[in-house]
């Protein structure tokens, strides 16, 4: 039988952790014939909600979850793990200015990226979903200098399906006739959804859309502005479509992507598309099914270059904001 493998994931008692768990376990993120064992990491006040959670899993009897471990020791949580999964993070409070966010979050991704550099496979693979996702990246990266650049990942796949729906749904097709949809830049407002490469039944989805005004003006600040309304429909952030994005992107790295198509991951950028070199940016990423790069020849127009910039401008910024933490 195949050997397990082995999953981190931070803030396992939380809102995407109550429906990620069950996803990854029920096999959905590495397929029907993978077993996966599970290391939840909580803080230590979440550990008795953590044991409920764990007691669920139970419940479920899943045949392809090999062993549950819940700890509040990151040493102990990330010992060992295939895929580290960062998801809990402190929420912005009112009145918190984002360089307190981003401080606060940043002794947290210090911590972990050290933890995962001391414990983890060799073969681990991380990938930040806790806001500031991208530069909760970097923090880790740049504290697990021994892990491969290139196995660190931020969450922009949620965006990335939501723009993908909004196309589908203006173009009156089902989802899955859009492809090449890139985000572009941060997971925040300023990020970019390039509908000008984006696809519908193979065509561009400008000329497929027809409508350059409904793109420009209301398309781009939907999909930017999407996390806050669900916030005010539902009373809480968006949690069981994050976890469907994390399957997504791991089962997009993991697995090759179709000929022609890519997917929205954020990467240590090398420069590519002119974006700066070692920010942690969202780019059109291909994958074979082992290693990834970064798709080429992806046309950028004047109007596109201004949004990446704007966003990878915001990135640099919150980078100088946390240059302590490097
Ligand atoms: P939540 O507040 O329901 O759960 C977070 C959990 O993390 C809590 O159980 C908390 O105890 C735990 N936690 C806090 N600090 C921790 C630490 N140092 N180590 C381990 N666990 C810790 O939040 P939810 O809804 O699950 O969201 C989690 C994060 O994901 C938030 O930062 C949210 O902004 C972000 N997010 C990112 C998205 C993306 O597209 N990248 C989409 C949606 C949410």
């Amino acid at each position: 039988s195949k050997k397990p493998i082995r999953v981190a994931v931070t803030g396992a008692a939380g809102q995407i952790g109550y429906s990620l768990l069950f996803r990854i376990a029920s096999g959905s993120m590495f397929g029907p014939d993978q077993p996966v064992a599970l290391n939840l990491i909580e803080i230590e006040p979440a550990m008795g909600a953590l044991e409920g959670v764990m007691m669920e899993l139970d419940d479920c009897a899943f045949p392809l979850l090999a062993d549950v471990r819940g700890s509040c020791d990151l040493n102990e949580g990330f010992k060992d793990v295939n895929w580290a999964l960062l998801v809990g993070s402190v929420p912005r409070k009112a009145g918190m200015e984002r360089g307190d966010l981003l401080n606060i979050n940043g002794k947290i991704f210090t911590g972990q990226g050290q933890a995962i550099e001391k414990n983890a496979a060799s073969d681990v693979r991380t990938v930040v979903v806790g806001n500031p996702c991208n530069t909760n990246c970097l923090i880790a990266m740049n504290n697990a200098k021994s892990i491969p650049q290139d196995r660190w990942f931020a969450m922009t796949r949620l965006d990335e399906n939501r723009a993908i729906t909004q196309l589908a749904s203006k173009a009156g097709v089902h989802s899955t006739e859009v492809t090449n949809m890139t985000i572009w830049g941060n997971h925040s407002a300023t990020q970019y959804p390039d509908f000008y490469n984006a696809k519908i039944g193979g065509k561009p989805a400008a000329e497929v859309i027809n409508d350059e005004g409904w793109l420009k003006d209301t398309f781009i600040p939907v999909v930017q502005q999407r996390g806050a309304a669900i916030i005010k429909a539902r009373g809480s952030s968006s949690a069981a479509s994050a976890a469907n994005a994390v399957v997504d992107t791991v089962r997009s790295l993991t697995t090759p992507t179709a000929p022609g198509n890519w997917n929205s991951v954020a990467v240590c950028s090398k420069g590519e598309y002119d974006t700066k070199p070692g920010l942690i940016t969202s780019l059109p990423i291909v994958s074979d099914g082992t290693n990834w790069s970064v798709a080429e020849n992806v046309p950028v127009n004047e109007f596109s270059r201004a949004k990446i910039d704007a966003s990878v401008d915001e990135l640099a910024t919150e980078h100088d904001l946390v240059k302590g933490l490097l």
